[in-house]
């Protein structure tokens, strides 16, 4: 079977963000089909949806009310089916969102359950709560006046969780999966997977004694305690693998989100394997704040960790603040880290806009959508500044809709698709050549790397397949460097750079 998705580049699309077609202020499927040449002249391989499926959006498509079907803000299945189509004959393939850790509390199944109907077993109920703790903060488990008893939730109320240890619902999530593999889709992006499986005799967490445990202690209770009964539990892995038969069956791709504790806690290389998942996510470039010897660090970390597996290279997504924020507004830090992203060993992710490098936008608190945000402020204003809508021209609402759309967009209409394509120095420009650069370069997607030794402002690695081998060198500090590797010829080359100094911020390719 050929493993497309190890040599693919995946880009990530909030579909209430990316294009609007019919002018209600959120994004839509028709609008992603309308912008479908965008990518593909970008030049990546696959798309990764977040939801599109009918939800009450508490947490904005990530409470699922139906599986099997199109939320009219989005669309509809036929819509669905001709975006399918659209991209594949531009040669672009498509992953869904699979939200199975949770439902919507609207979803038909929990309605059942909490009535004491035949599904009375699909989701997790206790009479007594136990100390489980959400992710969106507070205790785990709310009670339910009708059923008599709380049920678990991982992470907001209107998201409780599904009984993974109950064979009918194993079952019923496999055929859900059938269903989107049928109509087209190459896969899924596996949301909290590692969460799934909870210990049935939901025994409490141990308390953390730790400085964290501490500030969980009136701060955030999530990490107040050591998720080992509620997370990465031993029976996750026969989920995993029947999981895995089925989508091998169709040539699909299922990349795992691990939900991580904290930053030294990271499994997700365990959960790949030829049986197990194809690719999951770790987010320790995301966790990283711009500092020359922590990038380096997280990117060796990254690349030991999953030595014999490939690993994702993630520098932004739909929880997280844009590169923008985490790394400063210099966009000298983000044209390196888009050669970094593309050219370390691994599948790389790019979120929307990250192409254009669409700014963060602050959100007034009167205009906060995000429940996390809603909650937290003002310790946290939580994800909607990273899911402004995507900027295309220099018309109102910077083309992407006539209406006042769901988050604002930048208001001095600079950075656009518009702007951009005009200027042949711009990032998107860049970002179009990097993906060239790896395409024609099987070295750059398929081979292996080494690290070269380097000055700790700097990263230096060699990818090497059979007799090819290009060097990489990327200066991540603010001041001029000596290359770390001074012979061969230059293919590629950002900023002022070449065999003898890096100027601040800039990267060559040696071959
Ligand atoms: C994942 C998603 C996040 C969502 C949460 C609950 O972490 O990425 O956006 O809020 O799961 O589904
Ligand atoms: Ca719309």
């Amino acid at each position: 079977m050929h493993a497309w998705w190890k040599e693919s580049i995946f880009y990530q699309i909030y579909p209430r963000s990316f294009y609007d077609s019919n002018n209600d202020g959120i994004g839509d499927l028709e609008g992603i089909i309308q912008k479908l040449d965008h990518l593909k002249s970008l030049g990546i391989d696959c798309i990764w949806l977040s939801p599109i499926f009918p939800s009450p959006h508490h947490d904005f498509g990530y409470d699922i009310a139906e599986y099997c079907a199109v939320d009219p803000i989005f669309g509809s299945l036929d819509i669905m089916d001709n975006l399918i189509e659209q991209a594949s004959i531009r040669n672009i393939k498509i992953i869904l969102d699979g939200v199975f850790n949770h439902t919507s509390i609207e979803h038909p199944w929990f309605l059942d359950s909490c009535r004491n109907g035949e599904k009375k077993d699909w989701y997790i109920w206790n009479e007594k709560a136990n100390n489980w703790t959400s992710v969106f903060g507070g205790s785990a488990w709310t009670w339910h006046p009708i059923r008599k008893a709380h049920y678990l939730h991982s992470f907001a109320k209107e998201q409780p969780d599904i009984n993974w240890s109950h064979p009918e619902v194993q079952k019923e999530i496999l055929k859900i999966m059938e269903f989107w593999y049928k109509r087209g889709i190459s896969g899924f992006r596996l949301d909290v997977f590692n969460c799934y499986a909870k210990d049935t005799q939901h025994t409490d967490n141990p308390k953390r004694k730790d400085i964290l445990g501490l500030i969980g202690g009136f701060a955030y209770s999530f990490i107040n305690q050591h998720h080992v009964y509620d997370r990465d539990r031993p029976e996750l892995f026969p989920i995993l693998r029947d999981m895995r038969k089925l989508a091998d069956q169709y040539n699909a791709v299922l990349i795992g989100e691990t939900l991580d504790e904290n930053l030294r806690y990271n499994r997700a290389s365990e959960y790949v394997g030829p049986e197990l998942l194809h690719l999951t996510f770790h987010f320790q470039l995301l966790h990283t704040k711009w500092n020359p010897k922590k990038i380096k660090d997280s990117c060796m970390q990254l690349q030991k960790d999953f030595q014999s597996q490939c690993p994702t290279i993630v520098t932004s997504n739909h929880d997280f603040p844009r590169q923008s924020k985490r790394w400063g507004a210099d966009e000298r830090k983000r044209r390196i880290m888009a050669l970094l992203t593309l050219t370390l060993r691994g599948v790389p992710f790019i979120y929307y806009g990250e192409e254009i490098g669409l700014p963060h936008i602050s959100i007034p608190r009167a205009s906060i959508q995000d429940p996390v945000g809603k909650k937290f402020w003002p310790f946290f204003s939580g994800r909607d500044g990273s899911r402004t809508p995507m900027q295309w021209s220099n018309d109102k609402f910077c083309g992407f809709s006539k209406t006042k759309p769901w988050l604002p967009t930048e208001s001095k209409n600079l950075c656009t698709v518009h702007v951009q394509e005009e200027d042949p120095s711009s990032i998107l420009h860049l970002y179009r050549a990097l993906i060239t650069l790896r395409k024609s370069h099987p070295v750059l997607h398929k081979g292996a790397l080494k690290w070269l030794s380097s000055s700790k402002e700097s990263l230096c690695y060699e990818r090497y397949l059979e007799q090819e081998r290009i060097v990489i060198c990327i200066n991540l500090s603010s001041r001029t460097i000596t290359t770390p590797v001074q012979s061969g010829t230059i293919i590629f080359r950002i900023g002022s750079a070449d065999l003898q100094t890096l100027q601040p911020y800039t990267a060559i390719l040696i071959s």
